[in-house]
């Protein structure tokens, strides 16, 4: 069982990390001085699965639990989906200590993190992520929000959750196609943060595929700890969070030209990761065997490294219009070694739409 802390000025937090935690939540909760009303959000897919044991277990500690269901998908992660909740919340009777439990993948976590940053002006709020996805990426560094009409992710706070309970048990429901964008997060931090992490992932592509246990515990692990290393130095994305962007830029385009419908976010990213390194090899930043082994690696856990229905005309034009791009500049983030990235803003358009012509099929 593992356990990382996310060390921050304020708000530091525990994240466990296991398979079966009860013992572990109902101690948390028993001690923690939350008042008897909670509320657990979800989603109806996670809920059909787990909500009756996730209410038994905080009853089991004292606390008056109730749950929310949220239909599934990122239209739930809006506005009009808060106000019912603070609806629920308000009829339920939370009050300031009340604690909201977000168990479901990252758009419960960002709606319940959303609600719990807002309501009442902020009540805690604890994570049980039961996608790879919140796992390794969402649960993970207090990003919370819904989205706009006009974008994703418009509206929404830095708000850290007293907790994070990562139990490895609930992957063994989750749909294979939504391991596979968990498994596109956690490419990135080996490739951004640590080459070994890199090899272990080339070495165990069968294990991982397979949700062998050991694997799993490790490959979540690791990711959670380089996620939570960076937000520690960067909480408020002013630097060096920015490395958690690796692949995105492209990676958004795509879900954009793709309608958000063809490719979910770890593929996207997976394709975007691609695209990035041959703009890195193009700059002389790395060779040709370092964009090799990021290839085979996705390939080998079944990633995509094209993209169908993408032109590069559309995606150029895409990349200025990224929530992350400011006064026109893209920042680029670049492999300089597997392990490692450097920030450009130099790179040529030329450059840009030949590796982009690269990763459309
Ligand atoms: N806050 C952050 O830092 C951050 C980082 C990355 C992504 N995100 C956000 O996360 C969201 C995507 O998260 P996601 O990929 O988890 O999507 P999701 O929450 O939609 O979950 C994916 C699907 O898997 C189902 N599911 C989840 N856990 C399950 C389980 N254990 N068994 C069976 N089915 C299960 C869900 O019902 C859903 O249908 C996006 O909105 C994205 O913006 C946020
Ligand atoms: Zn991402």
């Amino acid at each position: 069982m593992g356990e990382v802390n996310v060390i921050l000025p304020e708000n530091s937090y525990q994240i466990d990390i296991g398979k079966n935690l009860d013992d572990k939540v109902r101690a948390y909760f028993k001690g923690a001085g939350f008042s008897s009303r909670a509320l657990v959000v979800t989603d109806s897919n996670v809920g059909r699965l787990y909500e009756n044991a996730v209410e038994a277990l905080l009853r089991s500690a004292g606390l008056a639990a109730e749950t929310y269901r949220i239909p599934p998908g990122e239209r739930s992660k809006c506005l009009a989906e808060a106000e019912k909740i603070y609806t629920r919340a308000i009829a339920n009777g939370l009050d300031r200590k009340s604690v909201i439990c977000a168990l479901g993948g990252g758009v419960v976590g960002d709606l319940a993190g959303f609600v719990a940053a807002t309501y009442m002006r902020g009540i805690p709020y604890v994570q049980m992520p039961t996608s790879l996805l919140a796992q390794v990426d969402s649960s993970v560094g207090g990003k919370v929000a819904v989205n706009h009409p006009s974008g994703k992710n418009l509206i929404g706070a830095f708000y850290q959750p007293k907790r994070v309970f990562i139990d490895l048990a609930f992957l063994s429901t989750l749909p294979p196609r939504e391991i596979c964008t968990g498994l596109g997060e956690i490419v990135k931090y080996g490739a951004i943060y640590d080459e070994a992490f890199f090899a272990y992932l080339e070495k165990n592509g069968p294990a991982i595929l397979a949700l062998e246990s050991q694997a799993l515990e490790h490959i979540v692990t690791r990711s959670v700890e380089i996620k939570a290393d960076v937000v520690r130095q960067d909480e408020r994305e002013n630097g060096l969070r920015r490395i958690l962007n690796f692949g995105h830029t492209i990676g958004h385009a795509i879900e954009k030209e793709t309608q958000y419908v063809r490719y979910n976010h770890g593929e996207a990213v997976a394709i975007g990761m691609a695209g990035a390194a041959f703009i890195s090899r193009a700059l002389g930043l790395i060779d040709d065997t370092i964009v090799d082994r990021l290839l085979h690696l996705m390939e080998t856990l079944h990633l995509p490294i094209k993209a169908k229905g993408c032109t590069a005309d559309a995606m150029y034009k895409d990349i200025f219009h990224d929530k992350k791009t400011v006064d026109g500049q893209v920042n680029w983030v670049l492999l300089d070694a597997l392990g490692h990235v450097t920030v450009r803003r130099d790179v040529p358009e030329e450059i840009v739409r030949d590796a982009m012509a690269r990763i459309i099929e």
